[in-house]
């Protein structure tokens, strides 16, 4: 029986009610495909400020690293809002896991389900029919780690530095993943950048071209950020993949996951340089955040997390019969007509985040 470690990190609000849900789905999957999951939890964000004075505990990141994949849930909240930018969960324990894991890959799907279109913001004439884009993020690079990086008094007046810097290995091997995720779907890849300013866009439009040449079926287009958000609201149908740096691939992403309408049902993918014999260590988790409002209540959507779940055993696992399975039951839930209240509507039964996982679990 093939066995598994997997670091759980539940985080804050919502992200315990969820997990519990992911749980129970990988145990229908352990069951199903005679897998084994050894699970370690371990604290991240707002508990472990609370609890170990820091949001990345040593020993939680001790557990990551001794783990084939960390599933993590959310983190943050009003009640660390206070604190130094640099101190509050969302900061404190991404970034560093990002860096320390090396997960330069972001893959964040956005899809629009046929039967959720309804929750889009979007004229349902644009989202007819629902649609499918992933955008592929760099995530260890650019605005977020370049040095220097600070804020301080200089000549009577305060100047902040931050500061863009992609070497194009980085760029490179980024490429490389959107390039080969667009083989195995529509074969389309829009790279984002904005090469009529950025010293570091032109370097990227360059290599993104570079790197095409071996991927010869894929028809590769390029547009600027700017523009690029406009199209995605005109006309969400006309991509498949998308390419992005790390700033402009967490705007789009967001964006993207706005006008599926599901952003309670998209999960996301982090994924590390080191290759294992299953796929890449990475960190799985949804794409939504810790929605404080409605924490504690048993009515937050599982999906995300369940998704998440499903990206696990594709991409770090190296188990996509069990993915699939997983995506599978999550259709065939939504096709019966069940629904958490964010994605509900007239004529459909309204569920919690329990009856969801369980209907989930039992699909399988
Ligand atoms: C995301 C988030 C993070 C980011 C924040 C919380 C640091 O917005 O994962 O998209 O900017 O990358
Ligand atoms: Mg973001």
């Amino acid at each position: 029986m093939k066995s598994f470690k997997i670091a759980v990190l539940p985080g804050d609000g919502i992200g315990p009610e969820v997990m519990a849900e992911a749980r129970r789905v990988l145990s229908a999957v352990e069951a199903k495909f005679s897998l084994q999951f050894e699970l370690t939890e371990a604290r991240v964000g707002g508990i472990a400020i609370d609890v170990d004075g820091k949001a990345l505990p040593e020993e939680t990141v001790r557990v990551c690293r001794e783990s084939d994949a960390i599933l993590f849930g959310s983190v943050g909240g009003p009640k660390w809002e206070s604190l130094p930018p640099n101190e509050q969960p969302e900061r404190a324990a991404l970034l560093p896991l990002r860096k320390l894991f090396g997960l330069f890959a972001n893959l964040r799907p956005g899809i629009c389900f046929p039967k959720l279109t309804h929750a889009s913001p979007v004229k349902e004439s644009i989202v007819a029919g629902g649609f499918d884009v992933l955008c592929v993020r760099e995530l260890t690079g650019g605005l977020y780690f370049g040095q220097p990086k600070y804020c301080r008094e200089e000549d009577g007046d305060v100047i902040a530095v931050d500061t863009m810097v992609y070497k194009k290995s980085e760029i490179e091997r980024i490429a490389h993943v959107a390039f080969k995720a667009a083989q195995g779907r529509r074969k389309l890849l829009t790279s984002i950048d904005k090469a009529n300013v950025l010293e570091n866009s032109v370097l990227w439009r360059k290599t993104v071209i570079e790197i095409g040449k071996q991927y010869p079926e894929v028809t590769l287009q390029h547009l600027y950020v700017d523009n690029a958000a406009m199209q995605l609201v005109k006309n969400p149908k006309g991509f498949d993949v998308i390419l992005a740096e790390n700033l402009f691939g967490d705007i789009l992403s967001d964006e993207m996951a706005m006008i599926t309408g599901s952003l309670g049902m998209l999960p996301s993918a982090s994924l590390g340089l080191q290759e294992t014999a299953t796929g890449r260590f990475g960190l799985f988790e949804p794409s939504g955040g810790t929605a404080p409002d409605i924490a504690g209540k048993g009515i937050a959507n599982p999906i995300a997390q369940i998704l998440s779940v499903a990206m696990m055993l594709r991409y770090a696992l190296g188990e996509p019969a069990a993915a699939d399975a997983i995506d599978a039951a999550v259709l065939k839930v939504i096709d019966d007509g069940l629904r958490t209240g964010d994605i509900w509507s007239e004529g459909t039964r309204r569920i919690g985040t329990k009856e969801m996982g369980e209907a989930i679990a039992a699909a399988i």
